[in-house]
């Protein structure tokens, strides 16, 4: 039995104020409840420590992520948050390459493989998202888009440094537009990635690989996405923004994992 990773990205939403709520919320509800199930929030870079204060607080235990990291270092890069930034704030996961990121601030395979490796060397876990466009899809190029997505940025992996990877399938045309890929869409993909991480790294890295779905996933579709062979759990964008839709996901994932 493999359990679940739930992650709320949080994206660029909530006030200071807002995201304590928030997270008090979700603890209260979630409180002393058993979870097989590993939960991360991915709030705004200055709410980070907060958020990790707040998780070693409540007796509901989460992991903090961060939504991006830079690709330096450190030093002259005005507006930038290195890794050490954000591993020292309390954060052990981060996000990279999210497809916000690739279309709005032109984020290249190649820069997303120094995030990578930056982050796994700051001791970082990275869930690094890949993801067609409809035209892609349309076009049938999907398989190809999302395997030169994979060896661009994380096949130069040595295994020590993939294991520690999470990944997350996000079509771009499923991400807050209210469309979500079928099950067997996702499952298709995610069986395809599986495939890949396969041959690079053996069947048994493979296995132990975590492939999440992201894009449109809410308390209603969730158990269906989640039940699939392929699917270890969900990165969940808007649906992350409300205390009792997360919590039913969350839920959606326990039972999921019951029923493997
Ligand atoms: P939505 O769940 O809002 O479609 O966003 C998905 C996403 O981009 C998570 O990273």
């Amino acid at each position: 039995m493999k359990n679940k990773i739930v992650i709320g990205n949080w994206k660029m939403n909530n006030s200071f104020t807002e995201a304590e709520e928030l997270l008090t919320s979700i603890a209260n509800i979630m409180e002393d409840m058993t979870l097989e199930t590993e939960i991360v929030i991915c709030p705004a870079f200055p709410y980070l420590e907060m958020a990790a204060d707040l998780a070693e607080d409540n007796s509901f235990p989460y992991y903090i992520g961060a939504q991006n990291v830079s690709s330096e270092e450190k030093g002259a890069y005005t507006g930038e948050v290195s890794a050490l930034m954000i591993k020292s704030s309390g954060a052990d996961f981060c996000i990279i390459g999210h497809s916000e990121r690739r279309m709005y601030f032109h984020e290249t395979n190649v820069c997303l493989r120094k995030k990578t490796d930056i982050a796994i060397v700051n001791d970082l876990i990275p869930i690094f998202c890949v993801g067609e466009q409809l035209v892609e899809r349309e076009a049938q190029n999907h398989f190809t888009v999302i395997e030169n997505q994979l060896k661009e940025s994380l096949f130069h992996l040595d295994r020590s440094g993939f294991e520690r990877v999470i990944l997350a399938y996000e079509p771009v045309w499923a991400i807050g537009t209210g469309i979500t890929a079928t099950p067997a869409q996702a499952q298709e993909m995610h069986a395809f990635i599986r495939s890949l991480v396969a041959e690079k790294y053996g069947t048994e890295q493979a296995y132990n690989t975590y492939i999440l779905y992201g894009g449109s996933c809410n308390s209603k579709n969730a158990l269906d996405l989640f039940l699939c062979k392929d699917i270890d759990g969900g990165l969940i964008g808007g649906a992350s923004l409300t205390a009792n839709e997360f919590i039913e996901i969350i839920r959606a994932a326990e039972t999921s994992t019951k029923n493997d």
